[in-house]
């Protein structure tokens, strides 16, 4: 288990949209999301999205759980010049009841569900 913290929660709140990216069939499926849909919680463990259509990323994940987001923001330093990306790795389902739909139904109520992802690994790219 890893925590999106320091620069990456920086990245994450500062990111326009989010890549999603899972396994399927026929190779990697892209999704997206708007960054600022995106909740970080149980200090920076898990990471939640409302979801509205996501099929394929929803039967993707149920064959196979892994999962990596990238966020990036040229309002973020990076080592050298200014812009930071981050890849978040973890495993991730879409949940239809409990406390993650519920947190972001309260934002989102059109969501059908959540997309909950437990946080493996971060690392910066830039
Ligand atoms: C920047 C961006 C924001 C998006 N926001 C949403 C959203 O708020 N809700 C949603 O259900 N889909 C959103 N989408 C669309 C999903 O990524 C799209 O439906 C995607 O194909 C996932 O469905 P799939 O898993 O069936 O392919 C967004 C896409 C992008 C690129």
């Amino acid at each position: 288990m890893a925590r999106i913290e320091g620069v990456c929660r920086e990245v994450c709140d500062a990111t326009e949209y989010v890549t999603i990216v899972t396994q399927g069939p026929d190779g990697p499926h892209l999704a997206g999301h708007w960054g600022n849909y995106m909740r970080i919680v149980d200090p920076g463990e898990v990471v939640v999205f409302p979801i509205g259509r996501f099929q394929r990323t929803e039967q993707n994940l149920r064959a196979n759980a892994r999962i990596q987001l990238m966020v990036a923001s040229r309002k973020v330093q990076g080592t050298r010049s200014p812009g930071q990306g981050c890849v978040i790795d973890g495993t991730g389902e879409i949940v239809t009841a409990g406390e993650h739909l519920d947190l972001v139904r309260e934002k989102f109520p059109w969501a059908r569900g959540a997309l909950v992802m437990r946080v493996g690994a971060v690392s910066t790219q830039l």
